[in-house]
């Protein structure tokens, strides 16, 4: 292996940075050429990219997003867009290529592993939806921002006895409602993975209130069927069966723009370590993850088989501490 690229593709999470720096300082280490592609797979297929030396990733450990850009890429679900990429590639003679991203993103680099070329994804979302991988780069600045929305809103609402309801991030999954409600006290998670009705929601919100809660928050994934619109219509329309008056926030991307904590400056550091080391020795056509403590490759033809499931006993654990 001479040369590599590296780019961020899919929503940017905090730690993205680190991943990149890590992947140049090694590659160079192992003197390699190391290329930046800049907006994901976009600018693979029309061959944006330059080379990265040790001071362009100077700096950029504690800055969230990604310096190279991101973006979602529809043509490169086709044929032609990947043929267009490999051209590109060919081109500069990189022969090797490492996706920092989610599960659309490493959809794409297994379809580019598939056609042949060496890749090596690392597991970057913060969904943390990404099978192959209990924990992805960003998840865990992303909770404490949820976290903190929970902490300042049960201030509000336990000055004026009210309910709040904050909806946060999660289009599949809810890791990030459930581990905030958990580690923010919440009286009520709502995520795609668990379908709750309304009612259930209000009555469990009556009964706090019975039983002398001055607040009663309620954290809904964006993904859950009934997500913070359908609730809000919901409770409006009930607001006497409810007994707390009720405020909603939604967080919305403010959850992805964070300054990256240490866990995933360490994580994302690992991780691209991980991959240029995955590559020198030959393995690729798989996601570097952490498992049990340990960084893990999995072949990413079956982290795209594989659906992240939630583990369901922090549901139980979550009712059973609302009293
Ligand atoms: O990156 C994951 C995610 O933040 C999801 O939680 C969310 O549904 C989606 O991206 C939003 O994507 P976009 O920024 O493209 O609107």
């Amino acid at each position: 292996m001479k040369n590599i690229a590296v780019l961020t593709s899919g929503g940017d999470a905090p730690g993205m940075n680190a991943a990149i720096r890590a992947v140049v300082r090694t590659g160079i280490a192992k003197g390699w050429d190391v290329y930046g592609v800049q907006h994901g797979y976009a600018g693979l297929m029309s061959g944006d990219m330059r080379q990265l030396g040790q001071r362009d990733v100077g700096g950029i450990i504690q800055q969230g997003g990604t310096i190279l850009g991101s973006a979602r890429a529809p043509e490169f679900k086709t044929e032609e867009g990947r043929r267009k990429a490999l051209r590109q590639l060919q081109s500069r003679g990189i022969d090797g290529l490492v996706v920092i991203g989610g599960n659309g993103s490493q959809t794409g680099s297994n379809a580019l592993s598939q056609m042949g070329f060496p890749v090596v994804g690392i597991a970057s979302t913060i969904d943390n939806d990404l099978y192959g991988s209990e924990m992805t780069i960003g998840v865990d600045t992303a909770l404490n921002i949820a976290l903190e929305a929970i902490d300042r809103l049960k201030i509000t609402a336990s000055s004026h006895q009210r309910a709040f309801l904050l909806e946060v991030m999660g289009r599949d999954c809810g890791y990030i409602a459930l581990m905030s409600g958990i580690a923010g006290g919440a009286e009520f998670m709502v995520i795609p993975e668990v379908e709750v009705k309304p009612e259930t929601i209000a009555n469990e919100i009556r009964e706090a209130y019975r039983r002398g809660k001055k607040h009663a928050i309620i954290v809904v994934a964006e993904g859950a069927k009934y997500n913070a619109e359908a609730l809000i219509q919901y409770f409006k329309q009930h607001s006497e069966v409810v007994g707390f008056e009720l405020r909603a926030t939604i967080l919305g991307h403010i959850q992805r723009g964070g300054m990256p904590g240490a866990f995933d400056r360490i994580l994302a550091t690992r991780l691209g370590a991980a991959a240029t080391a995955a590559l020198a020795r030959g393995e690729h056509g798989v996601l570097v993850g952490l498992n049990k403590g340990q960084i893990t490759t999995t072949p990413l033809s079956e982290v795209v088989k594989h659906k992240k499931q939630i583990d369901l006993s922090l549901v139980e654990l979550a009712r059973e501490l609302d009293r």
